[in-house]
């Protein structure tokens, strides 16, 4: 099983978004797709409940409830990670997951809640050694815009390679409210922000084909 966790403990940075985007692009291609939900309030498990019956089969896993587990046969596990993570839950992430991917909002205050979140990913062992593929995706971000540029900034100094930039858009809310991905909708204006995806895909590819 191959183990995505997006996490920040920053709240609001695109977290739920993100896992559930990437959970419905695994089950498209086939593979056999978990999605576990450590929030209390079930963003992703509410979203799997919304879901079309005759769209790509995501399995939900309330990572919340003692001893639950994806069924053995899972390939790909997304884990949409709680921004309340307490130390012993991050260091437990870490150590589970194959790829972290990291989504960070264009402000003052997501840059510190973010800075809080890498000095704690920093300070522990696979990190530090280097065996975790870690990864930022700018999210929300309005191009050309100075918070764009300020962002950018700000992700290089930080040790890890920012991979994707995605742009704010409606079109995510539109999406989940249906139970959808935003790669599931049919409007032509998605096709843009479905692109924006494709070096954050290709990046965790990378990592899943090279482990
Ligand atoms: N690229 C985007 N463009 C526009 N809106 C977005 C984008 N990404 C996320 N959002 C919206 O931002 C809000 C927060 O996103 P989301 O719930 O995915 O964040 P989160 O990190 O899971 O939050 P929490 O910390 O509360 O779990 C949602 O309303 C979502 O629709
Ligand atoms: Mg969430």
């Amino acid at each position: 099983m191959f183990t995505i966790a997006v996490a920040n403990t920053k709240g609001g940075a695109g977290k739920t978004t993100l896992a559930t985007t990437l959970a419905a692009h695994y089950a498209a291609r086939g593979l056999d797709t978990a999605l576990g939900d450590l929030d209390l309030q079930q963003s992703s498990l509410g979203w799997l409940r919304r879901r079309p019956s005759d769209l790509p089969r995501i399995r939900g896993v309330d990572l919340e409830e003692e001893g639950a587990k994806p069924r053995k046969k899972t390939e790909i596990l997304v884990v949409d990670c709680v921004a309340a993570m307490s130390r012993d839950v991050v260091k437990d992430v870490v150590k589970q997951a194959d790829v972290i991917v990291i989504p960070v909002l264009p402000s003052a205050f997501d840059e510190d809640g973010t800075r809080r979140f890498i000095d704690q990913l920093g300070g522990l062992k696979p990190i530090r050694k280097n065996k975790r593929a870690v990864a930022f995706v700018g999210n929300r971000v309005r191009l050309r815009t100075r918070a764009a540029e300020q962002l950018e900034h700000f992700l290089e100094d930080l040790g890890f390679p920012k991979v994707a930039t995605l742009r704010d858009t409606q079109l995510f809310a539109q999406a989940a409210a249906e139970g959808k991905a935003i790669q599931e909708l049919t409007s032509r204006r998605a096709y843009d922000h479905v692109m924006d995806l494709q070096p954050l895909i290709d990046f965790i590819e990378e990592t899943r084909l090279a482990g």
